[in-house]
């Protein structure tokens, strides 16, 4: 079906409503921002329409109260070259007040629209295909999945079956819903002008007596409604998971007139380690084996110590910098190990709070991080007390190979 979509099908626009509240999944923020392996839901949804070329537009529909944000995520999250495709409209209480909101933004070249749901990020290319080839050649179509389970009637408030549904006939509605515009502004005009309400923009083009017809579906094109349909959708994002592995080494001089701080934490002591910047050796070697992991060189590209601003900063400024960018890149911190080589002063007492700090640094709990300081019994530069070194290994996860 995908090799029906050529350059020189019409074009096409997407509107994503993504306004919704999101009530049934809870949670402090709607579902479209929540992070599905790596990658915010919505980003994932709009990731599925990037590589067909006859979509033109994709009109996203956010909520008021999100709007900046919606735009924020997308402009971050998607490749640039895409940019230029994203409208924004502002959504309304129902879903289909959302889509009219959407259709109204509409450029004037566009001839077919699909409408999908923010909260099916896992629509495969084929169903879109299919979705627009139907659009095309019959007007108006649907993506839906026959029924297959045996279907029950049942009293209300007993839940006594009264009859067994004849399933033969029933299909499952999802989106893409697709439509040539002008029939699906026509649906929309004739909804508020009658005062119908529909679920799907079917609903309102069958209101309008328009033969919609539904096209195959994917059984995986599930809508993330409950909070279990998120341990669903991180099943199916399992073959996409790669793990990065990175190590970072580092060391310092001690001298006298400069602060300890290791691990963001400041250690009485009468030497300090001596740097360009707080030469925190622990945060050094964590944020070079990120950037390690990353495949992005080291710590020194990236905050030359030429550079007069990074002249004594904090070195967990720099790994807060440094994993930002991991995330961007769709890395995560799975967990880091550390090692301290340190002849004095005695650290135990210091390393619980080195890993709340680095923890937030990497914006992970602090059992992904563990810390541990050793000796080297006396022996070499940080045996005889010239130095601090520090050990870090980190393994990143990802769910998905970038760009
Ligand atoms: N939607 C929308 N505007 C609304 C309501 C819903 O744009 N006023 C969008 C949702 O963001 C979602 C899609 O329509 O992408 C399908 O709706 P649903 O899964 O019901 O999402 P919510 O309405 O956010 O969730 P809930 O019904 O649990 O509150
Ligand atoms: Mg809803």
């Amino acid at each position: 079906m995908k090799s029906n979509i050529s350059s020189s099908f019409p074009p096409t626009a997407v509107i994503i409503p993504a306004a919704g509240t999101g009530s049934r999944m809870g949670g402090d923020r709607p579902k479209q921002f929540l992070d599905l392996c790596g990658r915010p839901l919505l980003v994932r949804t709009c990731r599925q329409f990037l590589t067909l070329e006859a979509i033109t537009s994709i009109v996203i529909v956010a909520h008021p109260d999100h709007e900046l944000e919606t735009k924020e995520m997308l402009f971050t999250h998607l490749p640039q070259h895409i940019h230029h495709k994203l409208l924004f409209a502002q959504g309304g209480a129902r879903r289909q007040d959302s889509v009219h909101a959407g259709l109204h933004l509409l450029p004037a070249a566009i001839e077919i629209v699909l409408v999908h749901d923010a909260a099916r990020p896992f629509v495969d290319e084929d169903t879109i295909a299919r979705t627009m080839d139907g659009a095309r050649t019959h007007g108006a179509v649907i993506a839906a999945v026959p029924v297959k389970d045996t279907l029950k009637k049942v009293i209300a408030d007993t839940c006594i079956i009264t009859t067994t549904v004849d399933r033969s006939d029933l299909w499952q509605a999802q989106t893409p819903q697709a439509a040539d515009k002008q029939l699906l502004l026509s649906a929309f005009a004739n909804a508020s002008a009658t005062d119908f309400q529909g679920t799907d923009e079917a609903s309102l083009l069958e209101h309008l007596g328009v033969e919609v017809q539904v096209v195959l579906g994917n059984e995986e094109n599930v809508k993330i409604t409950h909070p279990g349909d998120l341990q669903l959708a991180e099943k199916l994002l399992a073959h996409e998971k790669i793990m990065k592995i990175g190590h970072g080494y580092d060391a310092h001089r001690l001298v006298k007139d400069r602060k300890l701080i290791l691990g963001g934490v400041e250690i009485p002591y009468h030497l300090g380690l001596d740097g360009h910047s707080d030469a925190d050796v622990v945060c050094h070697a964590l944020t070079d084996a990120v950037l390690g992991a990353m495949g992005a060189g080291d710590i020194g590209r990236h905050f030359p110590d030429s550079d007069a601003q990074y002249k004594n900063i904090s070195s967990i400024f720099l790994l807060e910098q440094v994993i930002e960018k991991a995330q961007q890149a769709g890395l995560q911190l799975a967990n880091a190990d550390i090692t301290i080589v340190c002849q004095q002063p005695k650290l135990a007492g210091y390393l619980n709070d080195m890993q709340q700090n680095l923890a937030g640094g990497c914006a992970v709990s602090p059992q992904a991080v563990n810390i541990k300081a050793t000796t080297t019994e006396k022996m070499g530069f940080t045996g005889r007390g010239e130095g601090i070194s520090a050990h870090a290994v980190v393994l990143m996860g990802s769910t998905y190979n970038g760009y």
